[in-house]
């Protein structure tokens, strides 16, 4: 190797770092400052090369923050309003839960067994999963970068304000509701090829009335062995909500079979 190229290579790294660090110091520096309380060197740089790329124009505060990630506002240079969903890199608990739901699955054929490669994996799942979804018209969340921890999609809400859950909002017509949430899990299976396995009130917004499944981390692909298990525990959450909405709900397994293999309108 030539000392030139050497010569090259690190003053292209200075280089580099010198115009993130010119970033982070002027541009976005309010946007960062409260980042880097809570995110590594490689998540900030991560964020640095979203911005770069065009992916991302101004970052916004936390939408919400849970136990495994935190979601961001932000916008698109073309003006879309964004949802920015960071995980955090260090979150050792959950290390094996997400192994559990990654093993198995073709997408994923190696993964290094460090706990930042295991988070990338399964930051890179969500963003396959949310592909998938959009092919199929599953109205989800649509996935527009990835990168390391860091998944960008499309804002579910307005003047960032994320829509409201299923669990704080009751639709106007439960029961029709119902019915648009057991299409979506038809489409999710038989269109998307997947299982979502932590379908709740508390992964659903309610967007003009409509539902919209995101939080797919965790989803699996049809062909997993997991997969019926997964869709039978989501029936029995959705059921368990819409009872609680005052809606008669269907019997589980008739609903599992519908879902996974019906065609006919269920009503
Ligand atoms: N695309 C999005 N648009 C608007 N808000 C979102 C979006 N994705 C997530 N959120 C908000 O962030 C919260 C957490 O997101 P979620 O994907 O469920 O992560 P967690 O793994 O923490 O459950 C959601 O309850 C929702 O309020
Ligand atoms: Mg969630």
């Amino acid at each position: 190797m030539s000392r030139e190229r050497d010569y090259d290579e690190i003053s292209d790294r200075l280089k580099r770092r010198y115009e993130e660090d010119a970033l982070f110091k002027d541009k976005n520096k309010e946007e960062f400052r409260v980042m880097e309380e809570v995110f590594d060197r490689l998540t900030l740089q991560g964020m640095y090369k979203l911005f770069k790329k065009g992916v991302i124009d101004r970052l916004h505060g936390v939408v919400k923050a849970g136990k495994e990630a935190r979601v961001y506002y932000a916008v698109h240079p073309d003006g879309r309003e964004l949802a920015v969903k960071i995980y955090y890199t260090h979150t050792a608990e959950f290390r094996k839960g997400m192994m559990d739901y990654i093993r198995g699955d073709p997408r994923f054929k190696r993964v290094r067994k460090n706990t930042r490669s295991i988070v990338y994996t399964w930051n890179q799942k969500e963003f396959s999963n949310l592909q998938l979804c959009e092919k199929a018209g599953v109205n989800s969340p649509r996935p527009i970068e990835f990168i390391r921890n860091i998944l960008v999609m499309t804002f579910i809400g307005e003047d960032g304000v994320p829509a409201p859950l299923l669990r704080e909002i009751a639709p106007e017509d439960p029961s029709g509701f119902y019915g648009l949430v057991l299409d979506e899990m038809q489409l999710l299976w038989q269109k998307a090829g997947l299982a979502h396995g932590d379908l709740s009130e508390y992964n659903i917004m309610v967007h003009e009335e409509k539902p919209v499944i995101f939080d797919v981390s965790q989803s699996m692909l049809t062909i997993h062995p997991m997969a019926p298990s997964l869709v039978e525990r989501d029936i029995g959450n959705i059921n368990y909500t819409f009872r609680r909405l005052g809606v008669e709900t269907r019997d589980p397994e008739e609903l599992k079979e519908w879902i996974t293999g019906g065609t006919e309108d269920l009503y």
